[in-house]
């Protein structure tokens, strides 16, 4: 009696169950091992593709939808994200909307994405690149989750490919052919902004897109605006683009040095750009040569320094320091985790990726900027270095989750944000031309079922 119960059970939970194949079920395992090693620092949630077995009461509804049973009582999808991946996302298509191709290629359409893809700003093409590639693409708007607006203009108008007055005029004429767009206010639709102008890049983002899922390293422009474009309930920080070769696992172009090897305690290799904290390392530097390696670069980054170079640099000291810039992002707290050296942030307003399930006080330090002078550097020597191997051992770990790699890695960026993605899916969509009748037709202001809208339309 007992068994044919269990196994009824089991079938009924198989027959509900998420897709896990033999890779998930692997990945799971190995998850399960890393959370358990690393004592919470991923939360325990994280990316585990649960076995259907142990879970008996989710039915597909109850796993996106809030659900009272008969009895009154109230079941919660698991902290919004669900037990395994299942996001449909549409990918918007170069030649189906007029403005699209400027977008990712100037006006002349002249601007090659190859020449887009590495530096700093190469998320916006990397992203594009694996999301068409994504199993959770769908080809079908209506039944996606999620609706992915391609764009790679940082990098287009960097190259002179689109200036600020046409990326806005731009992106406005876009914006107005996609029904989709409107039915949600763009609640359901997704941006990269790979720089720390984050959406800025856009003149008029703040009426148009600033109900759109926004992706970006950092948005933060308190400095030079008044207005951050950054929102902590709807938006999601990305990973930085790291050069390709330091991420390529086995044999990165750089490898980390021993740690009795390294010659400074600290660095900070970087331009100045007349930010005060980063000045404050130079004069440091000045004063504890051989402590602080911090040298006035007039450019600075794997590019100019020469790639190899930069990295050998970086790799010399127990600590990388990571000033703020012209934002509060930095690409070398990044790039910290792959040459092996502890990130310290000296950065206020940062914002860091993942932190739902992140503790970054496992694997960065973070100091107070107002406090930038001999008094760090007094704070860092007299860390033990069995703490700074126990911080950077964690990083190792951890940094699969800033690469750019492949859906079929277990662990990498794109892993990450599938699931940021997922908690931010919306089951129901308005706008405030959205209405909806008795028998749940959309339609619009005019009374206008929703598959007849006709774009190209007036927004907000
Ligand atoms: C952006 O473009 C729209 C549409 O052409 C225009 O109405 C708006 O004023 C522009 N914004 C800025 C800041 O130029
Ligand atoms: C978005 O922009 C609209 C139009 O400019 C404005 O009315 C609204 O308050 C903004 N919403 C948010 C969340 O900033
Ligand atoms: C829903 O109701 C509206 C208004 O009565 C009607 O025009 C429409 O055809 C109905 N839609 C469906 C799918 O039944």
């Amino acid at each position: 009696m007992g068994s044919l119960n269990n196994r009824a059970k089991i079938f009924t939970a198989h027959h509900q169950a998420p897709p896990c194949t033999r890779t998930h079920q692997i990945g799971a395992i190995l998850l399960v091992a890393a959370t358990f090693f690393l004592t919470r620092l991923f939360d325990e949630s994280f990316p585990a593709c649960i076995p259907s077995s142990f879970d008996h009461h989710i039915t597909p509804q109850s796993q996106s939808l809030v659900h009272v049973t008969d009895g009154g009582s109230l079941s919660w999808p698991q902290r919004g994200y669900g037990t395994y991946l299942s996001l449909k996302i549409y990918i918007y298509e170069e030649y189906e909307i007029d403005g699209l191709k400027e977008l990712l290629r100037g006006r002349e359409g002249k601007i090659s994405p190859d020449a887009c893809l590495k530096g700093q700003w190469g998320t916006q093409v990397k992203i594009h690149r694996l999301f068409l590639k994504s199993r959770f693409r769908t080809r079908k708007k209506e039944e996606a989750d999620l609706f992915f607006v391609p764009a790679y203009v940082k990098c287009v108008r960097m190259m002179g490919g689109l200036n600020d007055k046409e990326i806005n005029q731009t992106y406005v004429k876009v914006l107005s052919q996609m029904p989709y767009f409107r039915r949600s206010g763009g609640r359901d639709h997704v941006f990269v902004f790979p720089s720390g102008a984050g959406a800025h890049l856009f003149r008029s983002w703040a009426t148009y897109i600033n109900r759109s899922i926004i992706l970006t390293p950092e948005g933060d422009r308190t400095d030079k605006k008044d207005t951050s474009a950054f929102n902590t309930w709807k938006d999601i920080i990305i990973p930085g683009n790291v050069d390709d070769g330091m991420t390529r696992r086995g044999t990165p172009t750089v490898q980390p040095l021993p740690l009795s090897k390294r010659k400074y305690l600290a660095n900070y290799l970087g331009r100045a750009q007349g930010k005060v904290g980063r000045l404050k390392l130079i004069e440091l530097a000045k004063q504890y040569p051989d402590k602080l390696e911090s040298p006035e670069l007039k450019f600075s980054g794997p590019d100019k320094l020469g790639r190899m170079e930069y990295f050998q640099n970086l790799r010399n000291a127990k600590f990388c320091l990571a000033p703020r810039g012209e934002s509060s992002w930095t690409l070398r707290f990044y790039e910290s985790f792959f040459v092996e050296c502890v990130p310290v942030i000296l950065s206020d307003q940062v914002e860091l990726p993942f932190q739902n399930v992140i503790d970054y006080t496992h694997v960065s330090i973070k100091w107070p900027s107002t406090r930038i002078g001999p008094e760090l550097l007094d704070y860092l020597e007299a860390i033990p270095d069995e703490d700074v191997e126990r911080m950077i051992a964690r990083g190792r770990l951890i940094r699969c989750l800033w690469v750019y790699a492949p859906e079929s890695e277990l662990c990498s960026a794109m892993q990450g944000l599938m699931w940021e993605l997922q908690r931010k899916v919306r089951q129901f969509h308005q706008s405030a031309e959205t209405f909806w009748l008795h028998n749940r037709t959309i339609v619009n202001r005019n009374l206008v079922e929703f598959s007849s809208w006709k774009p190209p339309m007036p927004l907000p």
